[in-house]
């Protein structure tokens, strides 16, 4: 197996972890490379299924490495649950290991994220809450804390003299939240010493060497999608961290010659969590059936989602700068019983006509779009127990040839259920 990346190309929950399950097989070292517990990955397999939020997908193989790399954030309190839930399950966590130099999730984050979503007046995303926001903002204006200074107490200490006073200056007169003692965050980090313990891995640059060395496989595990990415996105209306694959390696330790092959996974439509534009949401019975069949609500935070036909202008673009080698298309099954499938091959300014080709990068134009649509027909048979792709019916084989012309990059996987068997290399 070449090395891959596996990222979302729409809004995220694409069906990823799907995808970095069934592809985790062939790897030995899998690596979650941004974002934190806003990620819902949902696998399933041998008739279960299982929830990641922070551990890499590629988990549930024995004798595999998964390394929670350095460009996440981790919300101690949420890892530990999702440990405890695996123990449960009795997946073998012997693999597990976490980047000294991932970024904590402190409380005063998820304070300020739950201050900025319900208090504030304006402004808002439609985050999960999770302190994702500002734990990158605080990463990036260098007052964060990493996994691996909670094993030093002279680091932790010289850092939070510096972090706090400002930390709490802020939480009190921008924010009006509770302060916080350097006593009670020296306790906090006690406890999330004790939990990270059996996880951080402080010979990172050894370990990353030895597979490097040894040619082993590494497949990086992408989460949210590139129109949340921070640069590309639909910015304001984004995450605050890297999902396109570049992402993979500041977010890894890896440099870009490591990576063979981007995949980028799809949808058959589109849905998006949260505020911000979105040309072919349907907020119609259309919308609402897919939404019923397809099961789209969220895994982390339970929202349904907005759903929309296939938008080939983002796609495009996510194509591009995602650098998309090829495409992994899920759940087309949840087309099974309709007529007509549309895909958007451009947008139309409603003002003057004016057409677009091309992905316009300044959003608060997005409102005055609607997208131009091109209409397929339906294939009106099951097709969950299809697993070759000269099976599938002539419908839905024209159907995906023309998404592969209009993007002009091959679909390599189709997945037609959530199941890990229920895919079609198309090779
Ligand atoms: P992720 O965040 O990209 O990993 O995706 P999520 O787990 O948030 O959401 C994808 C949902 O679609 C999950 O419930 C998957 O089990 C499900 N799923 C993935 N692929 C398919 C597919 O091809 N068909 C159907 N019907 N469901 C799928
Ligand atoms: P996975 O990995 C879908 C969205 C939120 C919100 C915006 C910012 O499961 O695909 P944040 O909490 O990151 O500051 O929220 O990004 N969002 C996601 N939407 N799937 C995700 O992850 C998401 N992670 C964040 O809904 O609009
Ligand atoms: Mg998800």
């Amino acid at each position: 197996m070449a090395n891959k990346v596996v990222i979302g190309a729409q809004w995220g929950d694409e069906g990823k972890a799907k995808i970095t399950d069934l592809l985790a097989q062939d790897a030995d070292l899998i690596i979650r490379y941004q974002g934190g517990c806003n990620a819902g990955h949902t696998v399933v397999a041998n008739g279960k299924t299982f929830k990641f939020h922070l551990i890499p997908s590629g988990i549930l193989y024995k004798g595999k490495t998964c390394l929670i790399g350095n460009g996440t954030v981790v919300l101690p309190e949420y890892f530990e649950q999702e440990i405890e839930g695996l123990k449960k399950e009795n997946i073998d966590l012997s693999g597990l290991k976490v980047s000294p130099l991932a970024t904590i999730t402190m409380p005063w984050h998820t304070e300020v994220d739950g201050y900025s979503e319900d208090k504030a007046q304006k402004g808002k995303i439609g985050t999960t809450k999770k302190g994702i926001g500002p734990t990158y903002t605080d990463k990036m204006a260098r007052i964060a804390l990493k996994i691996g200074d909670l094993y030093s107490k002279e680091a932790l200490e010289e850092k939070l003299d510096v972090i706090l006073p400002l930390k709490n200056k802020q939480l009190e007169k921008v924010y009006g939240l509770k302060t916080y003692s350097k006593e009670e965050v020296l306790a906090l980090c006690e406890k999330y010493a004790k939990i990270f313990e059996p996880y951080v891995c402080f010979e990172w640059q050894e370990l990353l060497q030895k597979f490097k060395k040894e040619g082993k496989k590494v497949l990086f595990e992408g989460a949210q999608g590139v129109m949340l990415d921070v640069d590309f996105g639909t910015y304001p209306f984004v995450t605050s961290s890297n999902p396109i694959g570049g992402g993979a390696c500041t977010g890894s330790g890896y440099g870009p010659k490591m990576i063979d092959e981007v995949i980028g996974v799809a949808k058959a439509y589109v849905t998006r969590v949260g505020e911000g534009p979105f040309v072919t949401e349907l907020t119609d019975e259309i919308g609402d059936t897919i939404r019923e069949v397809g099961h789209e609500f969220g895994v982390t935070t339970g929202r349904p989602r907005r759903c929309g036909w296939f938008d080939a202008v983002t796609m495009k673009y996510a194509c591009l700068v995602g650098g998309l080698t090829s495409i992994a298309l899920t759940k087309i099954d949840v087309f099974d019983k309709f007529d007509e499938i549309k895909v958007c091959t451009a947008y139309k300014d409603k003002r003057s006509g004016k057409i677009y080709n091309s992905y316009p990068t300044d959003v608060y134009i997005h409102k005055y779009l609607e997208p131009v649509y091109e209409t397929h027909s339906g294939w009106g048979q099951d097709i969950t127990g299809i697993r070759k792709y000269e099976d599938l019916p002539e419908n839905a084989r024209k159907y995906l040839e023309r998404l592969e012309e209009i993007l002009d990059t091959p679909i390599s996987i189709v997945s037609v259920g959530p199941d890990r068997e229920q895919t079609i290399f198309k090779g």
